[in-house]
Formats: structure tokens, C-alpha cells, sequence
């Protein structure tokens, strides 16, 4: 039988996770969104908590598209990716973790459902250390941009073993349910746009810090120049979570050839970043990072 998108499964309901199930339901295809388990007595409230937040960031083009999307814990409800022909991993940037979900939806998933990770940095070959022939003939990585909605670029990273009809039916779902611009990426590290994009932004925000720029100062000068939107490296930080940046930049500077990561400054060492992520402040997703939050509040130097 041909293998075709009637229903997609989303694993992990932060900022990407159910951003992607959003643009899902959008396109009018039945999704299931899990994320870890709340208290005993609310044990789905991490993914409707998820789903809530897309909702109010207008995640949804037609609210009745909502009713689409359907939440569950990934402790109690795992077994529903057992009729899902697409199962899209937003997890913790976190090879172990991802590795380890693998295996359990490889022994859940129907045959030939295509398994993917919207890792922003992870090698595929690392991704799939250890998998089953059949889960590495499904696998690809999908990488979308944040916020899902908005961004239209997707990185698509096929491995040695994927199969080409797997990479063919992701690409072709992408680009008619979910208006997607598809680009086929090497499994280099970080791929294409993060490798570039982590580069620049560590370079603009350190120069920024050093230089005593405000926030909007900074954002206003790399942001309008080139083209991009005023939240250009400090907004951008707010927006991506600056909790990421240990994460994402962490598993940059780890997968390169020293002779490549010489070029590149580790974020993670500024001391204003380590005291956002310990205060909590940690962007849009939680109490504001460099710009604050509260309504009619102005943004300042953080
Ligand atoms: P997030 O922190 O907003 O959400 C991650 C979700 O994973 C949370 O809801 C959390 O409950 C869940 N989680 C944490 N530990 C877990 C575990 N041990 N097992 C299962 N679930 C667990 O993160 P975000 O930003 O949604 O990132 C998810 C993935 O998407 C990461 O791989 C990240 O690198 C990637 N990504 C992030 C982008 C961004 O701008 N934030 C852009 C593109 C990719």
C-alpha cells in the first residue's frame, strides 16, 4: 500500500514540539501530542500546557483546527504512535534522551512509520547509533525553525540507511500539508543554518556585551541592516529559549574538527548568559530573558 501522512504523532510539547503539531492540524491532519507526565492526579497537563501556549500564540489558523490535536503523557501514552505514519521527536536536545525514546517507539511504531528528530544539532550517524535496521531505514532528520508557523524552511537530513522513498514521503508531506521549503542538509554538525547561524549570533552578542550595547541597540544594528526582523541576536535568544544555548552550542562545539571549532566562540562561557539560565530567565517561554516580559514593560539591558 502507498505510505501516506493520515496521522502524525509529536513527541515533546515545548516551543517546537507543539508548534509542529499546530502547523499539523493546520494542514488538517489528526495529531497526537505527548509530552512528559504532570502530577498523578493531571498526568497530560505538560502537553495541554503546550498546546495552550500555541494556542494564545496563535499557533492555529482556525481555532476548530485545535480540535485536531489530541494530548497524552509519554509515560502513559506512548502506544498511541501505533497508528501514526509520521512520528516527529521534540524532545530535550539530548542525544541519550532521544536515543532512548527511540528505541521505545521503534517497538511501538506501525512498519514503515517514518520516525524523525527536529534536533537542531545532533548528527544523524550519532541519532541512530545502536537502532534497528528497519528504524534507521525510516529515520530522517526534520529541522524546523522557530516559530513553526512562521518559518518556512525545513533542513531534511537523510542518512546512509534511510530509505529513499522515507526521505521522499517527508519531503512531499512538507511541502503540501505543511508549506514548507525543503533543504536536503549533509549530517554535518548542526547542519546548514545552525552552524552559520550559531557563528554570527555568538560573535554579534559577545561584541554587543563587550561593547556595552543595549539590547535594543544591538538587535536594532544586526537586525534591520541585513534584512531581519529587529529581534535579530537578543530577541532571537529570547525567542529559540536561552536555556537552549548550553545545549545547542554545546553540541556544536563538541561534533567539530578542532580545526572548525576553533572559529567558532562558545556562548555558553558569557557570564550574563549562565545568570539568565540560573534566575529562570530563560526567554519568551518563561518569566522573559533580555527583554522583559510584562505588558507595556520596555526592554532593557538585561
Ligand atoms: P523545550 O524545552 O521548549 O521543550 C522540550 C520538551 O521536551 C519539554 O516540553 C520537556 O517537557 C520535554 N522533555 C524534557 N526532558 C524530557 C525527557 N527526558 N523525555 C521526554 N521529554 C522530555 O525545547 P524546544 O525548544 O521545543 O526544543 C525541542 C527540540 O527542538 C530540541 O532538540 C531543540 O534543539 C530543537 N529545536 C529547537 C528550536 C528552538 O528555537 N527552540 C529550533 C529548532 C529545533
Amino acid at each position: 500500500m502507498k505510505r501516506a501522512i493520515r496521522k502524525v504523532a509529536v513527541i515533546g510539547a515545548g516551543s517546537m514540539g507543539s508548534g509542529i503539531a499546530a502547523q499539523f492540524a493546520n494542514g488538517g491532519v489528526p495529531v497526537v501530542l505527548l509530552d512528559v507526565a504532570g502530577p498523578e492526579d493531571d498526568r497530560t497537563a505538560p502537553a495541554r500546557a503546550g498546546l495552550e501556549r500555541q494556542l494564545k500564540a496563535q499557533g492555529f489558523m482556525d481555532p476548530s483546527a485545535a480540535e485536531l490535536v489530541s494530548v497524552g503523557s509519554i509515560e502513559d501514552d506512548l502506544d498511541a504512535v501505533a497508528d501514526a505514519d509520521w512520528i516527529v521527536e521534540a524532545v530535550v536536545e539530548d542525544p541519550v534522551v532521544k536515543r532512548r525514546l527511540f528505541a521505545r517507539l521503534d517497538a511501538l511504531r506501525k512498519p514503515g512509520a517514518v520516525v524523525s528528530s527536529n534536533t537542531s544539532t545532533i548528527p544523524l550517524a550519532q541519532l541512530t547509533e545502536g537502532a534497528s535496521e528497519a528504524f534507521r531505514r525510516d529515520f530522517v532528520i526534520t529541522h524546523f525553525f522557530n516559530p513553526p508557523r512562521h518559518m518556512r524552511l525545513m533542513e531534511l537530513v537523510a542518512g546512509p540507511d534511510t530509505a529513499p522513498e522515507t526521505a521522499a514521503l517527508v519531503r512531499d508531506a512538507a511541502e503540501t500539508v505543511l508549506g514548507k521549503t525543503v533543504v536536503d542538509c549533509r549530517d554535518t554538525p548542526a547542519f546548514i543554518a545552525n552552524r552559520l547561524g550559531c557563528h554570527w549570533m555568538s560573535v554579534a552578542a559577545i561584541e554587543a556585551l563587550r561593547h556595552g550595547l543595549t539590547v535594543e541597540q544591538a538587535d536594532a544594528m544586526a537586525g534591520a541592516p541585513f534584512g531581519v526582523p529587529r529581534t535579530a541576536i537578543f530577541g532571537l535568544l529570547d525567542l529559540v529559549g536561552i536555556d537552549l544555548v548550553p545545549l545547542v552550542w554545546g553540541s556544536l562545539l563538541g561534533a567539530l574538527p578542532a580545526a572548525d571549532a576553533h572559529h567558532h566562540h562558545d556562548l555558553t562561557a558569557e557570564p550574563l548568559i549562565r545568570r539568565l539560565i540560573a534566575e529562570g530567565r530563560i526567554g519568551r517561554k518563561a518569566k522573559g530573558g533580555f527583554y522583559r516580559l510584562a505588558p507595556g514593560s520596555k526592554a532593557r539591558e538585561a
